[in-house]
């Protein structure tokens, strides 16, 4: 657990914020869990700091706060993080107070143990994971070491099967085309299941990543998760309890897990007959290379079942499905609005692969830097507000000399950060080649810091430190596979008269308009490569 706070699914989010609820909830209330409430909702801790977004003391002040921060939470954050530049402030969330952090309290804080800053506790509690069922799954920390330890290190022997499974995704996804005519193509969606499918050829492998109840629920899972989770924001955290009972909370977390775990059953089995069977026979058995094999030789043996293996999966499904899927669609509307930076991309592919034989290997895809500074210049200009969010585990003085309690949220204004003119250069021009310009000044390569997978305490789309995205190195390849696939094939552009849709901020959340549509056209000539 620990992972969900970055993500989001726009379009459920839309009917949460209307709090029909309180009306019915706060009749009930008889004064004493009125007065128990304002105690909950009163900021414990640090109260020394300034309070951003309350406008005067009260339960429904607060209330009023956690509405308004919905609509305006950029703002509200901006506004404060210049009036105290440098400083701590406390906000109020939709769900919680917390402690915006500076840029070398972030640093301070990003490598403490978990029992000191636990990137868990805080996403439990965003996610409300007693009630949602989310506190029922084991072992996540086995899914970051084995993507540290082996989705890592096999990036450059995967490459064949991520380049089969796109050009699989991509026939299946986009719709036909004739010559020379322009064709309406739904990228948010095409983008997600496109991902879904290329992500599961890595996580679980042929054939369950084809397998249409398979893509179904890796795709529904984190926007049943997030819908769950979004009715219950608003009702006081006394009555959770109740409503999370009446609703059946954890409802939907509890069929998914079940669905997941017949469809994986079969496959989970015939794993571990094979490995038995290549025990016995003292021979090595055949090696699949998925993250599913990885995690099935790394658990302990009583976590090597159905049961938590394919938990597993739901878990990584739900760190990087949505948010892969999100970040490439932000990266096409990008791209579609900024057309002069198509061509270079397209030339710096072409010449590339061509220079390599024709072959699109892992070392090709590191050396296109145009399209890895596209790709971190449209995450800088799409971040979520919010990143690096904790909780403090233990009464702890930082070296500046402040001072978090116990239990205090913290987060670092990520979004804000990465718009700040003292950390980057005229911050509000989209320049699809910052990146590569900065690092051709730069000597070295091994330590080059300004490729797209880069993390610092100011460039926090993969936050920083201990936790900090173990599958950033897969997302980069992944959507320069992706996006290879659809420039070298194809031309994009707005419909007539639309432009590049400013994205949708919502609580703490950016994410692209999902009507958007974005118009393809078959680029004219034979195929150029033998692999699209
Ligand atoms: C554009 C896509 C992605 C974005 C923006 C993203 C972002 C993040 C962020 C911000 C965190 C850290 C949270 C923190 O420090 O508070 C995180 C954690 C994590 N991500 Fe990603 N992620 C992406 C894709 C992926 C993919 C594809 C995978 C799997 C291969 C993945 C696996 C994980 C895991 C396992 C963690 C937990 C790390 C830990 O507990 O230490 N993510 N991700
Ligand atoms: C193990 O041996 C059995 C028969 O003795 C054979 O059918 C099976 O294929 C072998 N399995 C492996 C993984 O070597
Ligand atoms: C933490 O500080 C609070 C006061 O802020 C105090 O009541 C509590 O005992 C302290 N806890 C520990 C473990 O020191
Ligand atoms: C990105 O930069 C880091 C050093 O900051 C380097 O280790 C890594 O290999 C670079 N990745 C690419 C794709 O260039």
């Amino acid at each position: 657990m620990g992972i969900f706070i970055h993500l989001v699914d726009s379009g459920e989010v839309k009917n949460l914020y209307g709090y029909p609820i309180f009306g019915t909830t706060l009749a009930l209330l008889s004064l004493g869990i009125f007065l128990l409430l304002f105690k909950e909702w009163s900021i414990h801790g640090p109260t020394n700091l300034p309070i951003v977004g309350v406008e005067s003391p009260g339960y429904l002040a607060r209330v009023k706060a956690r509405r308004k921060f919905v609509s305006h939470g950029f703002q509200i954050v901006r506004d404060a993080y210049y009036k105290h530049y440098g400083k701590n402030f406390v906000i109020t969330t939709n769900s919680n107070e917390k402690v915006i952090l500076t840029y070398n309290q972030v640093k301070e804080l990003s490598n403490a143990p978990d029992d000191t800053v636990s990137m868990s506790h805080s996403s439990a509690q965003t996610m409300m994971a007693q009630h949602t069922g989310l506190s029922g799954f084991v072992g996540i920390h086995y899914v970051r070491e084995a993507v540290k330890a082996e989705l890592n290190k096999n990036l450059g022997n995967m490459i064949g099967d991520l380049l089969e499974e796109a050009q699989f995704a991509l026939r299946t996804e986009l719709p036909g085309f004739a010559t020379d005519e322009w064709v309406s193509v739904d990228i948010p969606a095409v983008a997600l299941r496109a991902v879904a499918r290329i992500s599961g050829r890595a996580f679980i492998g042929l054939p369950l990543c084809r397998n249409e109840d398979w893509l179904a629920l890796s795709i529904a899972f984190t926007t049943d998760v997030f819908q769950e989770v979004n009715k219950l924001t608003p009702v006081p955290k006394l009555l959770r309890p109740f409503f999370a009972y009446i609703w059946n909370s954890a409802g939907s977390v509890k069929s998914n897990k079940r669905k997941a775990q017949s469809l994986l059953a079969p496959v989970i089995q015939r794993r571990l007959e094979e490995e038995g069977l290549a025990e016995k026979n003292g021979t090595v058995r055949q090696n699949h290379r998925d993250l599913l094999q990885w995690l099935t030789a790394r658990v302990t043996p009583d976590h090597k079942n159905v049961n938590v293996l394919s938990g597993m999966q739901l878990m990584t499904g739900l760190a990087s499905i949505h948010t892969t899927g999100t970040g490439f669609t932000n990266m096409i509307f990008d791209l579609a609005e900024h057309q002069e930076c198509i061509q270079p991309i397209r030339e710096e592919m072409e010449t590339l692969i061509a220079a390599n034989g024709g072959v699109l290997d892992r070392a090709t895809l590191r050396k296109m830097r145009k399209t890895d500074s596209f790709l971190r210049e449209s995450f800088r200009t799409k971040l979520s507000l919010l990143g690096f969010n904790r909780m403090i585990m233990k009464n702890m003085t930082l070296s500046d000399g402040t001072y978090l309690p116990k239990g205090t949220l913290v987060a670092a204004p990520a979004a804000i950060f990465s718009s700040d003119p003292g950390f980057v250069e005229d911050p509000e021009v989209f320049d699809g080649f910052r990146w590569y310009k900065k690092s051709l000044g730069v000597a070295d390569r091994a330590v080059d810091n300004n490729n797209a997978s880069n993390t610092s305490p100011t460039n926090l789309i993969f936050s920083y430190g201990r936790h900090a995205c173990p599958g950033r190195y897969f997302v980069v390849e992944v959507m320069k596979i992706m996006l290879a696939f659809m420039l070298l094939q194809y031309d994009i552009k707005y419909p007539e008269g639309q432009s590049r849709p400013p994205n949708i901020q919502m609580g703490e959340f950016s994410y692209p308009d999902r009507r958007q549509k974005i118009l393809f056209r078959k680029r004219p000539g034979p195929k150029k490569f033998s692999f699209l």
